[in-house]
């Protein structure tokens, strides 16, 4: 398996399948689909869309059918980094290497293009070109990954986290929820479309659900350790926000060895249940943990 190389058409059917989704839920000529679309063009790196499609194939799907579900969990996310650089939440002005929504269109405009995102994200989920039972299920596991059960949830511990100093436990129950369940739901959602069942969905929830933590693990290392020009988002947000992270924890490397660790079990369990099918995903796990953007 050559892992750039399907990364790359991953990527390719993700960005063919993003432009006839702008055409169609976010139309030229209005201001805040323009802010929607700033931000969703942005570039990033499409990870939750790679998981969706990679999560399809692996359970015998075609990554094609997963195409706008994939794009629909993008869309997810990226409404949920555009309030997430609010000035009322991380007061962020850099987001992938550009002013951050609110500063090129301004808070209100850049409020509703968030709402714009979560709205249409569902929309594109009733239109992908998958089974009803399909569409339902990936309905469920974004809202459920979306939600109060998930991210909403996990931004709202995020915040009443700060200048609060806590501990381990904490601290995953908050990455669990902002980072891990949207990944989960990106998961699902592959499944969904190639018509899991109920085990290996298990299987990748708690896969996704580690990867997750890893994820925004790195994450809080590279904003103290990383610049801003490699990043593309401002670093040092999270100690101006006197937020506890696993790097104010256990500095840096303590952090780095933890996800270390998290990340080789969860490898582990995939190779054992999937063997060579499991390559793709292990080699993403693996360059998320490297990752330096
Ligand atoms: C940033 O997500 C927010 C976190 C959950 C850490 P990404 O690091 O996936 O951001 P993009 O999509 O590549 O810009
Ligand atoms: C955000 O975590 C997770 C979201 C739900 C958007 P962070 O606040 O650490 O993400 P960045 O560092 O701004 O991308
Ligand atoms: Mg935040
Ligand atoms: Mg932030
Ligand atoms: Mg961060």
């Amino acid at each position: 398996m050559n892992y750039r190389q399907r990364y790359d058409e991953y990527l390719a059917l993700f960005n063919a399948q993003i432009a006839v989704c702008c055409d169609r839920f976010l139309p030229v000529g209005s201001r805040v689909c323009e802010a929607a679309r700033y931000s969703l063009l942005a570039g990033g790196k499409r990870v939750r869309a790679v998981l969706c499609m990679a999560a399809c194939e692996l359970l015998g799907g075609r990554a094609q059918q997963a195409a706008q579900l994939a794009c629909a969990v993008e869309m997810l996310h990226c409404y949920s980094l555009i309030h997430d650089d609010l000035p009322c939440m991380d007061n962020d002005d850099f987001r992938r290497g550009k002013p951050s929504c609110h500063k090129a269109f301004g808070e209100a405009t850049a409020l509703l293009a968030g709402d714009l995102l979560l709205t249409e994200a569902f929309e594109a989920i009733a239109g992908a070109p998958v089974s009803e039972a399909a569409r339902v299920r990936a309905t469920a596991a974004l809202a459920h990954g979306a939600g109060s059960a998930g991210m909403v949830y996990g931004q709202e511990l995020d915040l009443q986290y700060e200048n609060q100093p806590t501990g381990e436990d904490v601290l995953r129950r908050v990455h669990r929820n902002k980072t891990g369940a949207l990944i989960n739901a990106a998961m699902q959602m592959g499944a969904a479309a190639a018509d899991g069942a109920e085990e290996d969905c298990r299987r990748l929830e708690q896969f996704a659900y580690d990867l997750g933590l890893v994820f925004q693990i790195v994450d809080d290392v590279l904003d103290v350790t990383s610049t801003s020009e490699e990043l593309g988002k401002p670093v040092g947000s999270d100690a101006e926000n006197h937020k506890t992270t696993f790097a104010t924890l256990y500095g840096p490397q303590g952090a780095m060895d933890l996800a270390q660790k998290i990340n080789a079990e969860a490898c582990g369990r995939l190779e054992r249940a999937y063997g060579e099918r499991s390559e793709f995903l292990t080699a993403l796990a693996g360059s998320l943990l490297r990752r330096r953007t």
